[in-house]
């Protein structure tokens, strides 16, 4: 069975602009999912309901098949789904090739963010951007001239220096910065259901702080749906999660609301464990 925690309605105050779905809510379904890598089994029935204006933090033990539920969710080659489904708006994505996930909005910010030489952080946001628009039917593209002023916006948002837009994608960035970089990509690029996988690893106490409030700004301006990745409490301190998913050995074990982050850093997840096989 999916989940069904359900949210009040979003508060009506929320800031969102024009151009964006003022009443849509995109939902993100994942029913009994099972993945494995080789004979590896790895995901094992993972249910779970993601909607528009919603964050989730998912925390588990290492290993517990986090990053994999994102990477299978975005498409990785490297996974081979066996069981359960996914669905968009009700489009099943599991058969879609990444780009077009990433299309639907689909995001997911890389606990470890690749570099790529030789391309510009600004030129490949902006194509990215723009195929984003192209894929949903846009016919208007968003010129350098327009792209430039929003992205270093952005960059200002996450206290990013602008240089960082002439540089090649994540190439020579100290951990933090590669960081703040996967939050000015979600910026710019709007997803509907964004995954954050251990988006405060690697970053000092004031860096936290920045991306955190980058990640707030964004949501309140998009309304987003956020699965957020996390090991600690601290990063939940600045982004009040709706729901608290524990996973552990590919299922999500326990949901709670933010009581049970807090719990787990009090208690650990030895009680939590004891119980399953
Ligand atoms: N290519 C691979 N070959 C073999 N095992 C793999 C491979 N990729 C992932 N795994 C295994 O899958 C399991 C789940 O890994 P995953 O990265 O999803 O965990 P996680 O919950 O994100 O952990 P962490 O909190 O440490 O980031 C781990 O035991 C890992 O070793
Ligand atoms: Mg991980």
């Amino acid at each position: 069975m999916p989940l069904t925690l359900t949210k009040p309605m979003a508060k009506t105050s929320k800031k969102i602009s024009s151009h964006e779905r003022p009443n849509k809510i995109d939902v993100l379904e994942i029913t009994n999912l099972h993945a494995n890598i080789g004979e590896l089994k790895i995901l094992n029935g993972i249910n779970l309901t993601i909607r528009s204006n919603e964050i989730h933090a998912i925390m588990g033990p290492n290993g517990s098949g986090k990053s994999t539920l994102c990477n299978v969710l975005m498409g990785h080659p490297k996974y081979e789904v066996t069981k359960g489904s996914a669905k968009f708006n009700g489009k099943e994505i599991l058969e879609l090739e990444p780009n077009e996930r990433a299309h639907l909005g689909l995001f997911l910010g890389f606990q470890n963010p690749l570099e790529i030489s030789g391309v510009s952080m600004g030129s490949f946001l902006r194509l990215a951007r723009n195929l984003n628009l192209k894929a949903n039917g846009e016919t208007k593209q968003i010129s350098p001239m327009e792209f430039m002023p929003m992205l270093k916006g952005t960059a200002n948002l996450l206290k990013m220096d602008e240089k960082f837009i002439t540089r090649s994608v994540n190439e020579g960035f100290s951990g933090g910065e590669k960081k703040r970089a996967e939050i000015v990509q979600m910026a710019v690029l709007q997803p509907k259901i964004a995954m954050l996988d251990e988006i405060d690893s690697g970053l000092d106490i004031d860096a936290l702080k920045i991306v955190a409030e980058g990640i707030v700004e964004t949501f309140k301006k998009n309304g987003m749906g956020i699965l957020l990745i996390t090991h600690y409490q601290r990063l939940l301190n600045y982004i009040t999660p709706d729901f608290v998913h524990i996973m552990a050995k590919g299922k999500i074990i326990q949901s709670g609301d933010k009581k049970l982050a807090k719990e787990l850093e009090k208690n650990g997840y030895e009680k939590i464990l004891k119980n399953i096989k």
